[in-house]
């Protein structure tokens, strides 16, 4: 076993959802090719973690897929008496993550179905904490969206952006998050750091 997967399983022992429909997700997104990859545990703990550590009350999400991230935000945001607003453009899976959620016994959310790009321009700004998980192609294009909704002292956190490194066949889309690190990492507006979590996490604090 390599020392990376060595890392992971070592991880992986002691971070549990304790969500049993976010599991089951997990478990079935393994076996499908309908669905694009889901958060890794370690990637939903921290954000359940950074939503209990800041208080955040109004989170919003870009790329809800079934729902496995959203159960780990809902799960946080239910000790904070917060709600989650969640935007898909794949209507299936839009209506897969609304059945995931009930199921889960969440009403604290908001499931849009729409292209996030178009559905930003709805949303009221304040949030506390966004995660930017749609389109990485989108990671650029709604970079400056994204601060705008965000309440000073909010945290936006967007996943994969380690992908302009990374020798997968994903890493294609890498020239997206690399332009997104970019951004993030020359706003005025922002405080970035980048942790090697899941395919990377890049987390910037407006200031
Ligand atoms: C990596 S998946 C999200 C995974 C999810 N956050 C999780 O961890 O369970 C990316 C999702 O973004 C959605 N997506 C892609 N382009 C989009 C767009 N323009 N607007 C909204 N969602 C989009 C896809 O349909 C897909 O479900």
């Amino acid at each position: 076993m390599a020392q990376d997967e060595k890392i992971l399983e070592y991880m992986r022992s002691f971070i549990k959802s304790n969500i049993e429909t976010a599991d089951q997700i997990a478990d079935s997104n393994d076996r499908r090719n309908d669905v694009q990859p889901s958060v890794e545990p370690e990637t939903g703990r921290f954000l359940e973690f950074m939503i209990r550590l800041t208080d955040a009350k109004r989170v919003l999400e870009l790329g809800t897929s079934n729902g496995y991230s959203g159960l780990w935000m809902l799960k946080a945001l239910e000790s904070t008496g917060g709600n989650l607003v969640t935007i898909d453009s794949k209507e299936r899976l839009h209506l897969e993550a609304v059945d995931n959620f009930r199921e889960a016994g969440f009403g604290n959310v908001d499931a849009i179905y729409g292209d996030a790009a178009e559905q930003v321009a709805n949303l009221e700004p304040g949030f506390d904490l966004i995660f930017q998980d749609c389109g990485k192609y989108l990671y650029p294009e709604l970079f400056e969206a994204t601060v705008s909704l965000l309440r000073r002292g909010g945290v936006i956190i967007a996943d994969d952006t380690l992908f302009s490194v990374n020798n997968s066949v994903r890493s294609n889309l890498g020239r997206y998050t690399d332009q997104y690190n970019h951004l993030a990492f020359n706003s005025s507006k922002l405080l970035t750091s980048i942790l090697p979590v899941g395919h990377g996490i890049t987390m910037s604090f407006k200031l």
